[in-house]
C-alpha cells in the first residue's frame, strides 16, 4: 500500500510503500540511512544488507540527492528519527536520478537561490514559509466565509488607476491601453451594492521601482469591502480578522514555524485590542524618536519600523492627510484635511500590512475628488453610478498578502514568501 509519511502513524508494523525524494543519506558498512521527504515529512528508511537483495543495497548507496525514489519496508516507531517512525526496507526503485544537485547544505548567495527558485523550493525553510502561506491564505477564506462576505473576483485588466498612476504596469490592449489590477477595491465596491459584504483575493501589480524588503511588483492582495460599515468599524473587522488568522496559523503550523525559529512569543500577543493611533500621534512618536520625518508625509521604511516596534502588537494609524492618500477616502467630518483612512503596521520592521479607509459615498464630494486628482472622469462613470443609485457609507482595507506571511514567519525579505517572487530586477524563473 502507498503511503503519505504523515500516516505512517497509522501504519506501524505494515508494510507500506513510501514515493518521495532522497533528502539526505548517511551510510556505515552494512547499513544506508536514506532520508526521504515526500512534502508532508521526512522519514528515515534503514535499508540493511542482510535485508534486501543484493542489487537493492548496491543501489542505495549509489543514490545521490533529491534523486526520486519508491522504497518498500515495514513502518515501525523510533522516537530518535525525524517524524518518530522509521522504515525498515525491503526494497528501493530509482525512478528518476539527481546529479550534481546544485543546492547543497552549505551556505548559498541569495542571487545564486533565487535564479534556481524551482529547486530553492524544496528546501526545509522554503517549503515551512510556503506551508504557511497556504495555510494562512485558508485561515483568512475560512473568517470571511463563516461570516456571509461573498468572495467575488475582480478583473486584472483594466482601463483606470485605482492607486495613482505613478506604478502603472501598461500593456496594450487591442489598439488602445490597459492596466494590470492595483486592486480590486473599487470594483468590489460594485459589488457591495448587491451583496453587502464581500471580498476578492487575487494577484495584484505595481511598478514598484522600490528595491526593498517589502515589495514585490506581483503580489497578492486580500480586500474585504462591506456596506453600511464605518472606520471604527473597519478597524474593529481588521483587528478582529488578525487575531483571528494568526492564531489559528499558531496553532496548526507550530511545527512550521519552529523549523522557521520563530519567536512565537511575539506572535502571542497578537490579541486585541490594538493600539489605534491617529497620523498626529504617530507624528510625535516619530519626533519623539529623533525621526527626520515631515508632518504631512508618508512614512517611510525607517519611519514604519519604528512605529511598528512601539507597540509590542500591530497598530493601527488612523486620520491621514487627505492630500497623500487615493482619490475614494472620505474626508474626516471634524477636520476636512484629514483622510478616514487607516493603515496596520506589523512590528519588527515588517510595516504596513493593511491600508484600508471609508470611502466617500457623496456623489459631488466624489466628482471634485477625481478633478483634484486629475483622473478622466469618463473611465470612472461606472463608479460614480454607485453614488447616483443607492449610494450607502461603506468602508474596506487590502490586506498585502506576502507581507502579512512575512511577518507571521519572521522572514527578512518578502521575497522568499510567494512561489516565484517578481520583482523590480527579476521576472525568471
Ligand atoms: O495600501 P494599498 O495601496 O491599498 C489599496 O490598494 C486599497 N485599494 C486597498 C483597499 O482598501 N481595498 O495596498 C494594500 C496593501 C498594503 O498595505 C501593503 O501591505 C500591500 O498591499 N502592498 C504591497 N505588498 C507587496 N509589494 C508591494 N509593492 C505592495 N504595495 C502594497
Ligand atoms: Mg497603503
Amino acid at each position: 500500500m502507498r503511503i503519505y509519511i504523515n500516516e505512517a502513524k497509522h501504519h506501524v508494523g505494515e508494510q507500506v510503500q513510501i514515493a518521495g525524494w532522497l533528502y539526505n543519506k548517511r551510510s556505515s558498512g552494512k547499513l544506508h540511512f536514506l532520508i526521504l521527504r515526500d512534502g508532508t515529512g521526512l522519514m528515515q528508511a534503514v535499508v540493511s544488507k542482510k535485508e534486501v537483495p543484493e542489487e537493492a543495497f548496491k543501489l542505495s548507496g549509489e543514490l545521490t540527492q533529491e534523486c526520486s525514489l519508491i522504497v518498500t519496508g515495514k513502518v515501525s516507531e523510533e522516537p530518535r528519527s525525524p517524524g518518530g517512525f522509521e522504515l525498515h526496507v525491503s526494497d528501493v526503485e530509482l525512478v528518476g536520478k539527481s546529479e550534481d544537485y546544485p543546492i547543497t547544505p552549505k551556505e548559498h548567495g541569495i542571487e545564486f537561490l533565487l535564479d534556481r527558485r524551482h529547486l530553492w523550493l524544496r528546501s526545509k525553510r522554503q517549503h515551512a514559509i510556503l506551508r504557511i502561506r497556504a495555510e494562512t491564505a485558508a485561515a483568512m477564506r475560512d473568517y470571511l466565509n463563516s461570516r456571509g462576505y461573498v468572495n467575488l473576483d475582480t478583473p486584472i485588466f483594466t482601463p483606470n488607476a485605482c492607486e495613482g498612476t505613478s506604478n502603472l504596469f501598461e500593456t496594450e490592449y487591442f489598439g488602445s491601453k490597459a492596466y494590470l489590477a492595483q486592486s480590486g477595491q473599487l470594483y468590489s465596491e460594485a459589488a457591495i451594492m448587491s451583496f453587502s459584504k464581500v471580498y476578492c483575493f487575487g494577484p495584484t501589480f505595481r511598478a514598484e521601482k522600490s528595491k526593498t524588503r517589502r515589495h514585490l511588483t506581483e503580489f497578492w492582495m486580500l480586500e474585504p469591502e462591506e456596506a453600511w460599515l464605518d472606520l471604527e468599524g473597519c478597524m474593529d473587522l481588521m483587528e478582529d480578522f488578525i487575531v483571528e488568522v494568526v492564531a489559528r496559523v499558531l496553532d496548526t503550523r507550530a511545527e512550521e514555524l519552529k523549523i522557521l525559529e520563530r519567536d512565537t512569543s511575539i506572535l502571542e500577543r497578537v490579541q486585541k485590542p490594538f493600539p489605534r493611533i491617529t497620523y498626529d500621534d504617530a507624528d510625535r512618536i516619530l519626533k519623539e524618536n529623533e525621526s527626520d520625518f515631515v508632518y504631512g508625509d508618508d512614512f517611510g521604511g525607517t519611519d514604519e519600523t519604528i512605529l511598528g516596534d512601539n507597540f509590542d502588537r500591530p497598530v493601527m494609524i488612523h486620520r491621514w492627510p487627505a492630500d497623500i492618500k487615493a482619490f475614494y477616502m472620505k474626508r474626516d467630518p471634524d477636520d476636512y484635511s484629514k483622510a478616514l483612512a487607516v493603515d496596520m503596521l506589523a512590528p519588527e520592521g515588517h510595516g504596513e500590512v493593511i491600508g484600508g479607509s471609508q470611502r466617500e459615498d457623496d456623489l459631488e464630494e466624489l466628482e471634485k475628488r477625481l478633478k483634484e486628482h486629475d483622473l478622466p472622469k469618463k473611465y470612472f462613470e461606472w463608479y460614480l453610478d454607485l453614488r447616483r443609485y443607492g449610494t450607502v457609507p461603506h468602508s474596506g482595507f487590502g490586506l498585502g498578502f506576502e507581507r502579512t506571511v512575512g511577518w507571521i514567519c519572521g522572514t527578512k525579505h518578502v521575497r522568499e514568501t510567494i512561489l516565484f517572487p517578481r520583482m523590480m530586477y527579476r521576472l525568471e524563473p
